[in-house]
């Protein structure tokens, strides 16, 4: 468990190791979800055992899915139920977790019982009518009983869905999945319509396990056709970009850096961080590319000279959505300004992560300008150690740690407990790579 107050001072000898950040948050959700639905036993080798993915395959044992344990926690056997999961006994605890509640959402909705998932105070204010409407209109019978309208804890009474033809109003690949995932259980075609190009790891694990599934040339239709069977097969997860982008940032920021990170995945649609880092200056070497269902590689990244300011391009949005926290800061280093926007997304996160990082940068002495949509950070301004909050947010926690490697005096994280919802191993990784 990470330390609830976690501080740090300048790093200035420079970050230095060779590191393998946990599995993929989004990937284990999705191998836990579908491997419990599946034909037989599979090898399941990387999961990540943060709270959020933990608490999705405790929530498939529940259902029926058995788990026999490993050599190490990460890895074990999962034993599906062949398409005949039971009614869970008690309610599902989704802890913190978006990408749990959604996606076990639309599975549990096509499901034929009764189930009810909750969760913790930031995941019972995050919006679900999102996810409610389409599987709605699928005819899913649901209700939000949370104190803030259209918010968990999420009634289900499971039932058979018609198949539906859906626009996304939002780039959602939590929205898109949960659509996904009821379709597939759904008998007849099920289409899905991006309004811009959102990770497809769910498209990616349906080929995986032989679930028949059709993706336009552009990447935005997606279709399932139900009902499908699963067959278990092993699979290796690759480790989070989303975790790596925090030390990709720390190296670029801190002079006399370098850092390797094993297998990261390299999925496109998740790796304009490493893009857009480069735009900015950074030094990031990608080696031992893997084209596997999940590309995944080894990079390396050494600091730059200087880091410059860039204006993030809207279509990059959805594709570095989690590392945005991380990248202001990079911002609040680098010369010039960092434009954000179309990023409103960001409000509803596990905190308002654009109030979050404005008011924890201008609080280490930041300069940052927030927009509804967005946030525009005049680099360049030295940033001074300060006490913050997390704000209940684990991604703040992690971006602030960063900034606190290259800012004058002592940084202190309060609440910082939540990393252990997506990078348990953190701390520790951390006090390695400045030692
Ligand atoms: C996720 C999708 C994104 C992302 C979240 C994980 C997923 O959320 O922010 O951390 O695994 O599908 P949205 O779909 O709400 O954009």
């Amino acid at each position: 468990m990470p330390s609830d107050t976690i501080s740090v001072r300048r790093a200035s000898s420079g970050l230095h190791g060779d590191i393998t950040v946990p599995g993929d948050k989004s990937i284990s959700h999705r191998v836990a979800i579908l491997g419990a639905l599946a034909q037989g036993s599979m090898e399941v080798r990387n999961y990540l055992c943060s709270e959020d993915c933990l608490n999705t395959l405790r929530a498939m044992q529940q259902l029926g899915a058995v788990v026999t344990p490993g050599d190490e926690p990460s890895h074990f056997t999962l034993t599906g139920t062949g398409m005949k999961p039971r009614a869970p006994q008690h309610d599902i605890d989704c802890g913190n977790s978006g990408t749990g509640m959604r996606l076990m959402a639309g599975v549990l909705a096509a499901l034929p019982f009764r189930s009810c998932l909750y969760g913790d105070e930031s995941l019972c204010s995050r919006p679900m009518r999102r996810i409610m409407d389409p599987l709605m209109l699928m005819g899913a019978r649901l209700e939000a009983c949370g104190k803030k309208p259209g918010c968990a804890p999420l009634k289900v009474e499971g039932s058979s869905l018609n198949p539906i033809d859906y626009t996304l109003p939002m780039a959602s690949a939590q929205v898109k999945s949960a659509v996904l995932l009821a379709g597939m259980l759904t008998r007849g075609r099920t289409t899905v319509h991006q309004p811009a190009v959102t990770r497809d790891h769910t498209e990616r694990l349906f080929t995986h396990f032989g679930i028949p599934c059709t993706v336009s040339a552009d990447g935005l239709d997606v279709a399932v056709e139900g009902p499908v069977s699963i067959q278990a097969k092993d699979i290796t997860i690759p480790s989070d970009i989303s975790s790596a982008a925090f030390w990709l940032v720390a190296a670029s920021v801190v002079p006399g850096s370098r850092i390797t990170l094993r297998r990261v995945g390299l999925n496109p649609t998740r790796d304009a961080i490493i893009t857009v880092l480069r735009r900015m200056g950074a030094d990031i070497s990608v080696s031992n590319r893997v084209e596997a269902g999940e590309p995944y590689g080894d990079i390396t990244v050494r600091s730059p000279k200087a880091l410059q300011g860039t204006v993030i391009e809207k279509a990059e949005i959805p594709n570095l959505i989690d590392e945005i926290p991380v990248l202001a800061v990079a911002g609040a280093f680098a010369r010039g300004e960092t434009e954000i926007r179309n990023a409103a997304e960001l409000r509803v996160k596990e905190s308002d992560r654009i109030a979050t990082t404005a008011g924890n940068l201008r609080a280490m002495g930041g300069q940052v300008q927030e927009f509804d949509d967005g946030m525009v950070i005049t680099g360049g301004v030295p940033l001074h150690g300060a006490t913050l909050d997390s704000f209940g947010d684990h991604r703040i926690a992690m971006s602030f740690l960063v900034a606190g490697l290259h800012a004058d005096g002592e940084t202190t994280l309060q609440h910082c407990q939540n990393i252990n919802t997506s990078y348990p191993g953190f701390e520790k990784h951390l006090r390695t790579l400045i030692s």
